[in-house]
């Protein structure tokens, strides 16, 4: 898709992988409505964008709420009169034992991981097949494709969203709008303390800075720069590729889970990147 003088969505835009998707689309020569549900850091960023020279505009948005979702399709058309693209990118991690994972951290994860995809799909896809022009990226993860310990609540919803981007893709092809969906491992982000954004109600106490060194060494793995996972979807929206996987080793841990399904193997640890 052609992306000089066009108009694009990105939500979770404040932070991280959506925000180097936003500057990225900035140098493209986009137009871009930067959505997140945290306010301060929102207009911080935005502000420093318009700065710049960018043409962005923040809305202040729960990609969990339907309505407010609509709002933010009405401000983009009432701002840009269009959307060609949208990036359906905000999400939230939290680690927990599966069995003792709560109610309300279930669904809290699954009303933005899996259901703000979904209203974002819902909200802006008719806008792009009636203009036969568009392209809507699905921020899953590689925890979509091959799972581990401690991550269940999550793994479901990134094999959730890689189910409704497949899905999607061979709904929409034909019609001018292409679907990518990004699966990358580590990037080096705030993801850590996603429970910063999460509902009082779930009673997580202040989410705590989180060295993403100690996180490598966790999960041993080197963090990838956010802007490099930014100019992999750029390549991904215009060649029209359906899968962005940013680490080699995905790849691997992929081929791996797909030979123990074939086969009825049991499933085995993660696979390290050294192996
Ligand atoms: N960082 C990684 O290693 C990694 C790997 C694979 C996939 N991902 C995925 O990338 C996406 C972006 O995360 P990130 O790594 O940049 O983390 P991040 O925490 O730096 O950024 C996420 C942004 O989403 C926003 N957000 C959270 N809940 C929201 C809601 N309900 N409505 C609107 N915005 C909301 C946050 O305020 C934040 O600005 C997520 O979907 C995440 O699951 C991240």
């Amino acid at each position: 898709m052609e992306m000089n003088g066009r108009v694009a969505v990105v939500t979770g835009a404040a932070s991280g992988i959506g925000l180097a998707i936003v500057e990225r689309l900035v140098e493209e020569k986009m137009s871009v409505v930067m959505a997140d549900i945290e306010a301060e850091a929102l207009t911080q960023q935005a502000e420093r964008l318009i700065s710049a020279g960018a043409p962005v505009t923040p809305v202040v948005c729960d990609v969990a709420d339907s309505d407010a979702i609509q709002q933010l399709k009405e401000k983009t058309l009432e701002t840009y009169g269009a959307v060609h693209l949208l990036a359906n990118n905000a999400g939230v991690a939290s680690g927990q034992v599966n069995y003792k994972t709560p109610p309300a951290v279930w669904r809290w994860m699954v009303e933005v991981n899996i259901l703000g995809v979904a209203y974002g799909i819902s909200a802006f896809a008719p806008l792009m097949i009636e203009q036969g022009e568009g392209h809507i990226i699905n921020t899953a993860s590689e925890a979509g494709l091959a799972s581990s310990a401690l991550l269940g609540a999550y793994h479901a919803t990134k094999y959730a969203v890689v189910g409704l981007s497949e899905s999607l893709a061979l709904e929409l092809s034909g019609t001018g709008v292409g679907v990518s969906c990004l699966c990358p491992e580590l990037v080096a982000t705030r993801i850590f303390e996603s429970t910063r954004n999460a509902p009082a109600e779930l009673g997580f106490p202040p989410a705590q800075p989180v060295a993403i060194g100690d996180i490598e060494q966790w999960m041993q793995s080197t963090a990838m720069d956010p802007r490099d996972v930014a100019a992999d979807v750029a390549h991904a929206v215009r060649a029209n590729r359906f899968w962005i996987l940013t680490h080699q080793v995905s790849h691997q841990r992929v081929r791996h889970r797909n030979e123990d399904l074939e086969v009825g193997r049991n499933p085995r640890p993660r696979l390290d990147r050294t192996e």
